[in-house]
């Protein structure tokens, strides 16, 4: 089991390691190798995704990636900046399925800023289209890093687009995990407005005549972050573009207590997987040991199920996460009163000596 470890920017190092330390306990003959990646990888490199990089993601079975970005690149050319290391990860490897499962854990209920009624036993999926939509269409007009302008354009646009393979197969994974859950997709589109997005809805539709035992409804992105706010508990699976993707999982995210909690998988045609915390680099809180691990060991957990077939280890993590915050111990991000404020590398050694506890007993 290849796994090609990419801790990259501001907090990304410090929780990797703690994800690393919770694989290594687990026994299994893993094979990992990290490698620099984001503005670490330009700083020492001059590029966000050296060759190097991206060969040994594509050797591997699977990514563990830490977060990428601070705003000090902020004015370099946009295909030097960091954030164009995942999307070029995503794209070279294919990873067009992402998962991002927000769940709200019993102990967390009151970290949550929604009234706890409203988020309590919450699970629902998200998947969002991770190759296609104006994430990668045609950019026109470029800031340039000398001057920080756009020289002589008087307009910059990005071009949104989908194509009939790239939703019928993000359909079919959607309808597929449905299944196994409650049996429920709402389909997230704009297709009120956006001509890309009616065919979105379409297509989603057509295919989901194949899966006659879930239940298809659709919903405008509006009235979707209206309703993950209001009543979130009402979704199973959530199956939308890169874009709206993006935005609602954000908003997902906080409905679970903290971003910090989130972990996501970002699977190919061939189960091949990059796994990294739902959150970003936070480059305000690097280095300070105060970052949440726990998205970043439930990543790790979700790459044992989804990419090396090592469920029962993946189970293992995450009984050991219960137990740690049924203990009580909470990182800065997710503490409230009555609760053990622990740092970084606590809370991993925490989930380390929960899962030691098992084997042994
Ligand atoms: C995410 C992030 C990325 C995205 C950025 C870092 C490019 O926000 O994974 O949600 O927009 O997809
Ligand atoms: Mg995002």
């Amino acid at each position: 089991m290849k796994i090609a470890v990419l801790p990259g920017d501001g907090i990304g190092p410090e929780i990797v390691a703690e994800a690393v330390k919770v694989l290594n306990v687990l026994d299994l003959p893993f094979e990992m190798e990290s490698a620099l990646v984001g503005g670490a990888a330009f700083d020492a490199h001059g590029h966000p995704l050296p060759d190097a990089t991206l060969q040994l993601a594509k050797d591997a079975d699977a990514v563990l990636f830490g977060a990428v970005g601070d705003w000090k690149y902020d004015t370099l050319d946009r295909p030097l900046r960091p954030e164009q290391a995942i999307l070029g990860l995503r794209k070279n490897l294919g990873l067009f399925a992402n998962f991002r499962p927000a769940i709200c854990y019993e102990q967390l209920v009151d970290a949550s800023s929604l009234k706890p009624e409203l988020v309590a036993g919450l699970d629902i999926l998200i998947i969002r289209e991770l190759t296609g939509d104006i994430y990668f269409g045609q950019p026109r007009g470029r800031r340039t890093a000398v001057d920080g302008h756009f020289p002589g354009a008087d307009e910059a646009f990005d071009t949104m687009r989908y194509s009939r393979p790239e939703i019928e197969r993000i359909a079919h994974v959607a309808f597929q995990a449905a299944r196994k859950r409650d049996k429920r997709v709402t389909s997230v589109d704009k297709a009120n407005v956006l001509e890309t997005f009616q065919f979105w809805k379409d297509i989603v539709t057509e295919v989901g005549k194949e899966y006659p035992d879930v239940a298809l409804d659709h919903m405008y992105v509006d009235n979707a972050a209206m309703q993950l706010v209001k009543a979130p508990k009402k979704f199973d699976v959530i199956v939308t573009g890169n874009m709206f993707g993006d935005i609602l999982s954000d908003a997902a995210a906080m409905l679970t207590g903290s971003i910090g909690m989130l972990p996501s998988a970002s699977l190919n045609a061939k189960n091949q997987g990059l796994y990294e915390p739902s959150h970003g680099s936070a480059p305000d809180i690097a280095g300070k040991g105060v970052a949440n691990p726990l998205a970043t060991i439930l990543s790790a957990a979700m790459m044992l199920r989804f990419s090396l077939q090592q469920a029962a280890a993946a189970d293992r993590i995450e009984s050991a996460v219960q137990s740690v915050l049924a203990q009580g111990l909470r990182t800065a991000d997710i503490y409230s009163a009555g609760t053990v404020k622990v740092g970084t590398r606590e809370m991993g050694d925490a989930v380390v000596a929960a899962i030691t506890k098992t084997t042994k007993g």
